[in-house]
This record gives structure tokens, sequence and C-alpha cells, in this order.
């Protein structure tokens, strides 16, 4: 039967978003289907309430992106970063005329179902309304962060690891130069994959992440002043520190360069240690410090091969849901294949990790990536 289906993105951005609209709107021309692509989340079925765009113009074609012959029909989109949707990171579910209206822009474009492109927050977000509106929903899990529960990748944290990665082995010489010590401050929100997988592949000295160092307290800045001391005495005269955003100054308050925070403590405490005159840190005393920021360079970029690969086989799994009328089900990735979670399940978990302040999917303290990066010598607090 043919079938009409709406697809989003909402949320922070991240790479591999174009890929998989480009993946749904393949799989589903394959099937007869049409694709309706909703601009900026669930903000695109309110303009359309209130004729901000027509419905006509949403309407996705499988190569609707070659402008008439100038690419050749080269098919452009999975390499591009971004969303040609538009993304939406904030919305307001809570407001309940805002919410009706969306509500009923869904039925008005008489979708048989949704391909919702999100993270933990627009998941939570967008699954409400769904409950609200008995929309058929299927939901695909981005974000650079790979903090969605219940699935082991997310679209857009493997590219988002190799620019992390790429940006540590840069500072590498110019830290080396100068016998510096270089802090990286990586994205993540609340959780240290980001830094934790990057900070391993870059080979960084010391990484932080808030699931193994919530704060940077003073016993804390001491131990990481010693390993810089004892990776002085072996030789390696310049270090590399990987520091997850999510992770607090010495009075558990998020700063918003944590980097800096640290680079300043590390000057100042190595100072301090060096003029106890103990041996151990004789050799702090010309430490020079510096900070990096990566900043939504980390959201872009081209999409790595794996990220294009997941967006594909996560759109044909959303494809196929939707002709079994399988809704309400997360694709997810599980032990090395395709798989689906229950919505209300995951939402469920997401929900009450949001209540406790928590994030909805950490790192693993007792996981093998966190042994390996211990048994490399790498210091993680
Ligand atoms: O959730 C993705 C993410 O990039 C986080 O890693 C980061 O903390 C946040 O979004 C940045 O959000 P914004 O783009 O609103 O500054």
């Amino acid at each position: 039967m043919n079938k009409k289906i709406g697809i989003l993105t909402s949320g922070g951005d991240c790479p591999g978003l174009n890929a998989i609209i480009r993946a749904v709107v393949k799989c589903a021309s394959q099937k007869g289907w049409e694709v309706y692509g909703i601009p900026y989340g669930t903000e695109g079925f309110l303009r359309l309430e209130q004729k901000k765009c027509r419905s006509d113009d949403l309407k996705l074609r499988e190569h609707g992106y070659d402008l008439p012959g100038i690419l050749h029909g080269i098919d452009i989109l999975q390499f591009l970063s971004g969303s040609i949707l538009g993304s939406l990171s904030k919305g307001d579910p809570s407001n309940q005329a805002i919410a009706k209206t969306i509500i009923q822009g869904y039925k008005d474009l008489q979708l048989d179902a949704l391909i919702a492109v999100g993270g933990d927050g627009s998941l939570d977000i967008i699954y409400d309304l769904a409950q609200q509106g008995q929309w058929n929903i299927i939901g695909i899990p981005k974000t650079i962060d790979n903090d969605v529960p219940f699935t082991q990748r997310s679209i857009g944290f493997r590219t988002a690891v190799d620019t992390v990665t790429s940006a540590v082995y840069d500072l590498t010489f110019t830290a080396a130069s100068h016998d510096r010590t270089m802090v990286v401050q990586v994205m993540g929100r609340n959780a240290g994959h980001l830094a934790l997988h990057s900070g391993i592949a870059g080979g960084a000295d010391i990484i932080l992440i808030p699931e193994l160092t919530p704060t940077l307290d003073t016993e804390l800045i001491n131990n990481i002043c010693l390993h810089i001391a004892q990776l002085r005495c072996s030789g390696r005269k310049f270090a590399l520190i990987v520091i997850a955003e999510g992770v607090k100054n010495q009075a558990g308050e998020k700063e918003k360069y944590i980097a800096d925070y640290l680079a300043q403590q590390i000057d100042e405490i190595s100072h301090k240690l060096c003029l106890t005159g103990k041996p151990e840190f004789c050799n702090l005393d010309n430490i020079e410090t510096r900070s990096t920021v990566l900043g939504h360079i980390q959201r872009s970029g081209t999409p790595s091969s794996y990220d294009r690969l997941l967006a594909a086989t996560f759109a044909k799994k959303a494809i196929d849901l939707i002709a079994e009328e399988n809704y309400n089900q997360l694709v997810v990735w599980q032990n090395g294949e395709v798989q689906i979670q229950p919505l209300d399940k995951v939402v469920a978990h997401i929900k009450q990790r949001h209540q406790l302040g928590v994030c909805p999917n950490p790192v693993n303290p007792d996981g093998f990536l966190v042994a390996t990066a211990r048994s490399l010598g790498i210091y993680l607090g």
C-alpha cells in the first residue's frame, strides 16, 4: 500500500543527518511512497498551520537536490554535514496551544507515519507529542554525545570522534615543539564517550570525563601535575589532556570553558608543588599550559563512512518498520546489528535519568574502553 511519510531532524545537528534523509527517501521511493521533509523539527508542523510554508514544497524527491544537470547526477547529499531540513534545538511541548497546533499539522499533512531523527531530549519531547496526537512514529538516534540509551551508536558520534582525534593529533606537534601541556575541551554534554574515544585514539596522556572525574578538586590537579612530572622524567616533555565539557570545577559548577580553568589550575598548582622542593616535582618549574576549545567544529565535517553506513541501515530499518506498521520503535545499534527498542521504554528511561540530573547513557567506568585507557598508561583520575 502506498504511504505518505514525514521525516524531521531535531536537536543539535551532527554529521550524517543528510545521509539519513537521503537513505529514507531512496528506500521509500523504491516502494512508491511519498516523503515529506518537515522543516526545523516539529516547528515545521507549526509553520504549516501558520501558512508559513506549503505542504507541496515539503515533498522530497529522490533526485530533487540535483539542480537541473549541474551536478551531473552526483549524489552529494550523503557527504554533506548539517541537515537540509534544518533542526530545532529547543522545543516547548509544555505550551498546550503550541502542542495542539503541532499535532494538527501532522493530521493536516495526512501522514501515515513520521520518522523522527533526534537525541535524548528531542526524542523525549517528540514522543510526548506523538502520544498526544496518536502519531505513528519511528525514532532514529543521532548525537555526537552518544548518550541515547539502549543503542551502542548514534548517528554522528563516530565522525565527531574522527574530528577530535585529528585535532588532538594536530596539537601534538606544536605541544612537542614548546614542551607544553595542551588541554583540549571536547563536547559531550554530561557524557564522556567523545572524550574517551578520541583521547585514546589521539594519543592523549590524560583523559578527564564526568563519569570518572566529576569535579576538578585539588587532589586531582595534584595527581595530574604528578603525572605530567612523570611524563617529563620519561622523556615526554609535553602532555596532551582531553577534557569533556561535562567535568565540573572544584566547586562542582559547570564552566563554559573548563579547559581554561584546568590549564590555569595546573599552572598554579604545579608552581606550588615545585616550590615544595620535593624531587618528584622538581621538573615542573617551567610548565606552560595552553587550552583549546574545539566547539561546534565537532558537529560538522564530512560524515565518516561508518556514519553513512549506519544512516543507511537505520533508514532501511525505519522504512521496514513502517511497512509492517510496527510503530513506536527506536531503531538502535546493538551487538553489531540493527535492532529495535520500544520508544515507551527508551523515553521512560530518559525521563527518569533527566529527573535525577544524570546522563541517560554514561560511559561505563568498569567497561573495556576505560580499562584499555588505563592499560595504555593514560591517567583518568
Ligand atoms: O548535544 C550535542 C551538543 O553538541 C553537546 O555536545 C553540546 O554541549 C551542545 O550540543 C551544544 O549546544 P548548542 O549548539 O546549543 O550550543
